[in-house]
């Protein structure tokens, strides 16, 4: 039987595949089959920036959403019902260049020119978010914008003076209207089903479509941002016969406040997620900001963080302490349980077969709750955990302790909470002393690895004072600010 054909808008024409396997990746198939050169392969695993090109897809209420994403790691068939975008799009119609690659050439943002593509498409991604109408965004916007972009030989400081200077030039609009016109006429209303020699590509369009395909097909793979996913096909060449892909499915995306509690479904974006949670808890906001890269928080999702459910993860720590529980679904099924009960051992968890993450629940309105995460890690940006650590603290009237939770990662085989320090703190003065005895008992909690990030005893030693740096900057009487924190940490350690 003949396979159903993706389909997607790219460079003013509907573009219909049926010959490319499953797992091909968006990048492969703009530069070896349609010979679009300008988007390059550095790394093929999300981190240099080289591929980053621009998908745009229905925002479910009429409008278009267009993100920054990396082609490399991306499969062609998550394409469809998109429109695709990349540098070779830029050029304006009588031939002159946009604003953004303007800027690059007059500020001398580029040298050899291999990195020039992707930093062009992710200031495209900032110059379409925030509008030469919002006036020049902030040296935070901008470095935020390209913290998955590497460059090797211009060095930062040209391309950042163009990611500024190019609101100056004559704004180009970009017309949202007629893309959601193209769009609209590409959208299926059943499940898309992709096949390719033996391999199998289902995109649900509803949640119900979504529990019943797992249902039938525990074995297969459920694909999200792909930002895990993609690099067991690009690095570890791994085989993945089928694959149920969940980013089609709009109420996957949902995000509301249910009592005290935010939901956020398995399929929002990390870059979502996370600026829904900042709302909320504002303390947050430098984990965002630390956790991978734009165009991967574009592309990643908050359910595919934690159902991948890495001992490294930077979500799970802040969500256990927080005390977010995990809402499974199996066929009509609904469960929830806490966040932390779900993983059993290393990439082992509780999900049954045909069982998959419907979202997560994060008490978020938590009268009196002070909380901090802390990420731990040689680079500011794009970079992996060697600790994780959050901790939320509640005191009563008296000052002592009226509940606390911790959550840990990369101390152990999965994120976990230091239930014995949490144990030793409950009921005592929130002083000095008690948290001090409180930092032996982390030793008791868990036993972490050595590897090529730290060690055993680095990272033993990270948690311990990170839990102090915590109590320092929310002490009863005069806490620190996070800047003097470091100063008295480090002058503790030494
Ligand atoms: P996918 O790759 O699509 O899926 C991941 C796993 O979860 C798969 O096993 C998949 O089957 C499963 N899954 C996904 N959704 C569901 C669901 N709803 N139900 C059941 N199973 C599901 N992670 C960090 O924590 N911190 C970082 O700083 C960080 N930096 C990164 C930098 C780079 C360059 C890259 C490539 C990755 C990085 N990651 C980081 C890892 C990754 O981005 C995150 O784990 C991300 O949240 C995964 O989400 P996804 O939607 O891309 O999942
Ligand atoms: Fe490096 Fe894609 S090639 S991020
Ligand atoms: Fe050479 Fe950036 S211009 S890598």
């Amino acid at each position: 039987m003949e396979t159903t054909a993706i389909r997607f808008h790219y460079r003013g024409q509907v573009h219909e595949v049926t010959d490319q396997p499953t797992t091909r990746t968006v990048l492969q198939y703009l530069r070896e089959d349609l010979g679009c050169m300008g988007t390059k392969e550095g790394c093929a695993e999300g981190d240099c920036g080289a591929c980053t090109v621009m998908v745009a897809e229905p925002d479910g209420h009429g409008g278009v959403t267009l993100r920054a994403v990396n082609s490399c790691i991306q499969f062609l068939p998550t394409l469809d019902g998109k429109a695709l975008y990349t540098v070779e799009d830029l050029r304006q119609p009588d031939g002159s260049l946009h604003p953004v690659q303007q800027a690059m050439v007059d500020c001398h943002g580029s040298q050899c020119g291999f990195c020039t593509p992707g930093f062009v498409m992710s200031l495209w991604g900032m110059y379409l978010a925030h509008g030469p109408q919002d006036g020049a965004p902030s040296r935070t916007q901008v470095d935020d914008c390209l913290s998955g972009n590497l460059c090797r030989c211009t060095g930062y400081q040209p391309i950042v003076r163009a990611a500024t200077d190019m609101y100056a030039y004559p704004a180009v609009e970009f017309d949202r209207a007629a893309l959601a016109k193209i769009l609209a006429t590409l959208q299926r209303t059943d499940v898309f089903e992709y096949t390719f020699e033996g391999h199998t590509f289902h995109a649900p369009r509803t949640l119900a479509q979504l529990a019943q395909l797992r249902l039938q097909y525990p074995e297969a793979r459920i694909l999200a941002g792909s930002t895990d996913v993609g690099l067991w096909v690009t690095k570890q060449y791994r085989d993945l016969p089928h694959l149920i892909y969940i980013g089609q499915v709009h109420e996957l995306r949902d995000i509301h406040l249910d009592g005290n509690d935010l939901c956020i479904a398995a399929g929002a974006s990390l870059n979502d997620a996370y600026d829904a949670l900042i709302e909320y808890v504002p303390e947050l906001a430098e984990l965002r900001q630390r956790f991978a890269s734009m165009p991967i928080r574009n592309a990643g999702t908050l359910g595919g963080n934690v159902a991948n459910g890495s001992p490294i993860g930077d979500s799970m720590p802040a969500l256990i302490a927080l005390g977010a529980r995990i809402v499974l679904r199996k066929g009509e099924r609904v469960r929830e349980m806490p966040l932390e009960d779900f993983y059993l051992a290393y990439q082992k968890n509780a999900a049954e077969p045909g069982e998959f993450v419907q979202g997560v629940r994060v008490p978020v309105k938590v009268a009196g709750r002070q909380f901090r995460a802390y990420k731990l890690s040689k680079r500011f940006d794009q970079d992996i955990s060697a600790v994780c650590a959050a901790f939320a603290v509640v005191l009563d009237g008296q000052g002592k302790v009226q509940s606390l939770r911790t959550g840990f990662g990369g101390v152990a085989a999965t994120p976990c909470r230091a239930k014995t320090v949490e144990a030793a703190l409950q009921g005592q003065a929130w002083d000095e002393a008690p948290v001090r005895a409180a930092m032996e008992s982390v030793a008791l909690d868990f036993k972490p690895l050595s590897d090529m990030r730290a060690t055993s005893a680095y990272r033993l030693l990270a948690s311990r004072n990170l839990l102090y740096r915590f109590y320092l900057e929310t002490a009863p009487k005069a806490p620190l600010a996070t800047r003097q924190v470091n100063v008295a940490v480090l002058a503790d350690i030494a």
